[in-house]
């Protein structure tokens, strides 16, 4: 897999946002269409900022784009935790994507029923296209969670959904996830990583052994490998092991 470490959160998500853009203008000149699924969580902010603003807002070709999400928190989407009311206000509210293209996992509802519209949302929209997502950008939490797939939860072993419901406890919102089978469908995941706070979680993820219960996001392996857009805080616990790419 690649690592590109950069020197800080704001090199980071210029080179997350150049990649996007990149995906963009290169599947949409090849099928007509990009399907791209947003990562939840603080560290996209900044990415999802620049993608509204130029030289990238103008580069992409925001009527031929659609956006889904990797995850979401049951609450309404002016609730402050909300995934979709974060990336409508720092990027959706702000490019001239049609907003039939847009496609929140409605987490107004219960979580059960939230998944099961959904994944049948999901089946929809990509039997009549591809297998998968174009590409899915993905956090990682300082648990080795991504998406909402946490540590010893039954959301691990879900083999056959798309789309499934977590409930973690009773003090936090329930939340839903794209499943791991069905994130690993995808043409390309992007991991976006910045903080120490995250360097132990990376480290483990990627050179330590696999153990998907503590750290779910070593359950993320589609054919493609994923790329690992992290920024040096992050990536100062991984060794040669990795292939790392110093970048800027
Ligand atoms: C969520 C995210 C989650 C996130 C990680 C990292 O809904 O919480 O999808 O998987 O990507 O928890 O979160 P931060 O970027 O806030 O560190």
């Amino acid at each position: 897999m690649t690592v590109q470490v950069y020197s800080d959160y704001g090199a980071l998500s210029h080179a997350a946002a150049r990649l996007i853009a990149a995906q963009a203008n290169q599947l949409v000149a090849q099928r007509g269409s990009f399907s791209l699924a947003l990562a939840g969580g603080h560290t996209p902010a900044r990415l999802y900022e620049l993608l509204a603003s130029a030289p990238y807002r103008d580069q992409i070709p925001w009527d031929s784009v659609h956006i889904f999400w990797g995850d979401e928190r049951c609450v309404p989407a002016d609730d402050p935790a909300s995934n979709q009311g974060m990336a409508r206000r720092l990027l959706l509210d702000r490019v001239p994507l049609p907003l039939e293209q847009i496609y929140p996992i409605p987490g107004e509802l219960p979580a059960r029923q939230a998944a099961d519209q959904y994944e049948k949302l999901l089946k929809d929209f990509f039997t009549r296209r591809a297998t998968g997502f174009d590409l899915i950008l993905l956090g990682l939490g300082a648990d080795g969670h991504t998406a909402s797939l946490f540590p010893r939860t039954a959301a691990l072993h879900e083999t056959q959904r798309w789309v499934t419901a977590v409930h973690l406890n009773d003090s936090q919102p329930d939340r839903v996830s794209l499943t791991a089978p069905f994130i690993n469908l995808a043409a390309q995941v992007v991991f976006i990583v910045s903080g120490a706070g995250k360097a132990q979680a990376l480290h483990m993820v990627l050179e330590g052994l696999y153990q998907p219960e503590v750290y779910p996001a070593q359950l993320i392996r589609p054919i493609q490998p994923p790329i690992w857009l992290v920024d040096q805080a992050a990536g100062q616990k991984l060794t040669g092991q990795s292939i790392i790419e110093q970048s800027d």
